[in-house]
């Protein structure tokens, strides 16, 4: 048990980590902040007024505090609008973000602008962190997941081993889940990695997949091996065109507990994970799903696995598409002195 966690943003997946992080005991106190609802300077003073005084976080920490009896967890919850809650935390779980949604008029903003407001807000988070965390382990899930961590490195220079993104731990739960049903085996029985950057990109690695030891060929013919990689890798869209809303949120959060509970018992698990490369898999400064190690000292190793040919020439691609996205956070950050 940790003495506190910090969880940044308390959206859908905020809130089911810090529901989850009282649950599991993980610390004896959990932190969340989160700025919503904002302020609308058009609107009428008392409506101004109204959203001053309302918190998500605070609504959504009393909420899972008055279960904590059913629950049989004594952790003391911390909620604000501002991030002075964090002060003291050994873990950060970072979530927030804005999500890709509709103005009033119809319109999208594009993944451009849409990449700068997230690098304002990462920017916001950073700050945060050097203020009142600075030494604390972080987990990151806030997409764009690769600019996000890489920026947040950018900004707190932090030991390499103290800031991991959170993105193959659950592209891999997803590949596990859909060979399980190819294989009509229990999702247990599937071990899987994948790799590279967490976009259309990644690399679900078949060579690494087993069922129970077993080469994943010898349950599940190649050609629906393909068709379950290709929906791995489109499966966070299919979630959200099913929900028609923000992004998958359950599936997220329980991949970022694994990886805190890692942490946190010294377990010395291998998961898939963004960790910053020097010279490993050929890459030097980027942030990109590999296999590490997590234990007490956060990710302790990132381990080099010989892949096949055809999987390391997408890797390759996968980084290279990592690479052109925080040289767009490079120039944004270059030409924004907000952040
Ligand atoms: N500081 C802290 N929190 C912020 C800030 C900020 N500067 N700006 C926005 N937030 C909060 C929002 O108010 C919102 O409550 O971050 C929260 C994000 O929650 P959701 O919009 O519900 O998004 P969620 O589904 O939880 O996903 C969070 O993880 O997987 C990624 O794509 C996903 O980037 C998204 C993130």
């Amino acid at each position: 048990m940790l003495d506190k966690i910090g969880v940044i943003g308390a959206g859908y997946i905020g809130g089911v980590l810090v529901q989850e992080l009282v649950r599991r005991r993980l610390a004896k106190t959990v932190a969340v902040t989160d700025p919503a609802p904002f302020v609308n300077p058009d609107d009428p003073p008392e409506r101004q007024e109204t959203a001053k005084k309302q918190s998500v976080a605070k609504g959504k920490a009393l909420d899972i505090m008055e279960g904590t009896p059913l629950l049989g967890s004594d952790t003391i919850l911390e909620a604000s609008k501002g991030y002075e809650v964090l002060d003291g935390c050994d873990m950060i779980i970072n979530t927030a973000g804005v999500p890709r949604k509709a103005r009033p008029d119809g319109s999208f903003p594009s993944r451009e602008e849409l990449l700068e407001i997230n690098l304002k807000v990462t920017g916001q988070v950073a700050d945060a962190i050097a203020r009142y965390c600075k030494n604390a382990m972080i987990i990151s899930i806030a997409n764009p997941l690769d600019a996000i961590v890489y920026t947040l490195n950018r900004k707190l220079d932090p030991p390499k081993n103290k800031i991991v993104g959170m993105a193959g731990m659950l592209d891999s739960s997803r590949y596990r889940t859909f060979v399980a049903q190819a294989a009509g085996v229990s999702v247990s029985n599937v071990e899987a990695l994948v790799l590279g950057g967490h976009g259309d990109t990644m690399v679900p690695v078949r060579s690494c997949c087993r069922i129970a030891g077993m080469p994943v060929e010898k349950f599940v013919p190649a050609d629906e091996l393909e068709a379950i990689e290709s929906r791995t890798r489109k499966a966070g869209g299919e979630v959200v065109g099913l929900l028609g809303f923000g992004s998958a949120f359950v599936s997220p959060a329980l991949s970022a507990l694994d990886m805190a509970e890692a942490i946190i018992y010294d377990k010395k698990k291998i998961v898939a994970a963004c960790a910053r490369l020097e010279g490993e898999y050929g890459v030097k400064g980027l942030f990109v799903g590999v296999p590490v190690i997590l234990g007490a000292g956060g990710v302790e190793r990132i381990i080099e696995h010989d892949l096949t040919d055809s999987e390391k020439s997408a890797l390759d691609k996968s980084v290279a598409a990592v690479r052109k996205t925080c040289e767009e956070v490079d120039r944004m950050l270059g030409a924004s002195a907000a952040v």
